[in-house]
């Protein structure tokens, strides 16, 4: 078992390296940070006895032949990050899914399926606002209209993906059959603390939450700040405070959801001119998909009370949504069995952070399995997971194969 989370411990350190500059690790998708991580892990799936190729949505693909006919069963994750992001969030589900492929065909175990390691290029939504290309088309669920976005260097997401070995006039022809498809499982890092206090390995996914994404602009009136006595103004900066300190207290009475506003620009951002524009960004999130959208209903209902009262127009865009996805039953059994010998007491719950397995949900039945994240750190330079409890999880993603 160690064998496997030592090795898995050394090729995440290694892949942690090809990152832009700075502090933890920034690896967007169809950089050439990108193509260099592409070539380290066709070598992981090369050492698995895996066939290697590149789809058009520059998903690499490992694939281990199973019985002529046979369906495939996927594991995958996904190898961007956010910037300065830790070394585990994502890549740890490709480098996990390639080990348990290699254990598998070292101990020469026969399956009635044949299984696919998916690396896939972009989850995190970080380069462009728009994420889950990948699993979106193998999934037939992917807009065309996202091929038109551009990061911030004015890139159009269809160029960037081009010319990074993809093809954006061929993503249609990706959808799989649901028929071809056994299901997905997805290793992931859980990203919070629930493991680490439960003093726990790996736990067992339920779900996934929903997520609601808004892009909001106030409009205000600028002016000298000296000369413009405070009740004659239309102060956009002031309005985004109201509204997001609304939206915080509004989140904390209630059950279940989740708000954030990680994202504010303002114009023209100098120290003595009244803000005349402001847009920040929304978050919601929820396991249950009802309340999300009747909490977004209640902060439209704010926005607007406070456009009026403080005569700054306030207009919201929804860039995102996904609803709420449950793991399969059947799955999550048969995951929680494989894990009975070396975590009897992995326990169930659902993720709060999305993954590609919510946009997998649209093809097949999913399975996640979490592994302990060190006080609970993700998105950070100092996210970390154990050799030993990867090496838990590459036995029972193993374990889980052969008994399926
Ligand atoms: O936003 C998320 O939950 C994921 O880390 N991209
Ligand atoms: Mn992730
Ligand atoms: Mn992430």
């Amino acid at each position: 078992m160690m064998k496997w989370g030592r090795e898995a411990q050394k090729r995440l350190q290694a892949i942690a390296e090809v990152s832009e500059p700075g502090p933890g690790v920034t690896r967007f998708p169809f950089t050439p940070e990108h193509s260099r991580a592409r070539d380290m892990i066709a070598g992981w799936m090369t050492d698995a006895g895996m066939k290697v190729q590149l789809d058009t949505a520059t998903t690499l693909i490992g694939r281990r032949e199973g019985p002529k006919g046979a369906p495939t069963f996927l594991i995958g994750s996904h190898q961007d990050s956010v910037r300065s992001g830790g070394a585990y969030d994502g890549i740890m589900g490709i480098a996990l899914g390639c080990l348990a492929v290699e254990k598998l065909a070292a101990n020469h175990v026969d399956l009635p399926f044949a299984v696919e390691v998916l690396a896939f290029a972009d989850e995190e939504g970080v380069r462009f606002p728009t994420a889950l290309l990948g699993p979106r088309a193998l999934a037939g669920t992917w807009d065309p209209a996202v091929l038109e976005m551009t990061d911030r260097a004015d890139i159009r997401l269809a160029d960037a993906l081009d010319a990074a070995g993809g093809s954006s006039a061929a993503l249609a022809r990706l959808a799989r059959a649901p028929g071809d498809v056994l299901g997905y499982l997805e290793a992931h890092i859980e990203q919070g603390p629930v493991l680490e206090v439960q003093d726990q390995a790996i736990g067992v996914v339920t779900g996934i939450c929903g997520i609601e994404r808004n892009t909001v602009t106030i409009s205000g009136q600028t002016g000298h700040a000296g000369t413009v006595p405070m009740e004659m103004r239309a102060d956009a900066l002031v309005t985004a405070a109201r509204l997001i300190a609304d939206v915080e207290a509004l989140a904390r009475e209630t059950e279940g959801v989740l708000a954030t506003v990680g994202c504010i620009d303002c114009a023209p951002n100098v120290v003595n001119a009244i803000p005349s524009r402001c847009s920040l960004t929304i978050e919601i999130r929820s396991a249950d998909d009802d309340a999300r959208q009747s909490f977004s209903m209640r902060v439209i209902e704010v926005a607007n009370k406070l456009a009026k009262d403080r005569s700054t127009p306030v207009a919201l865009a929804k860039t995102y949504e996904q609803n709420a996805s449950a793991c399969d039953p059947r799955l999550v059994g048969k995951l929680h069995g494989a894990a009975k010998n070396l975590a009897p007491d992995a326990p169930l719950f659902p993720s709060g952070a999305t993954h590609d397995a919510s946009a997998m949900a649209d093809l097949c039945p999913i399975a996640m399995l979490f592994v302990r994240c060190k006080g609970g750190i993700s998105h950070s330079p100092d996210e970390y997971a154990s050799a030993e409890d990867m090496g838990v999880a590459v036995e029972v993603m193993a374990g889980f194969l052969a008994d399926l």
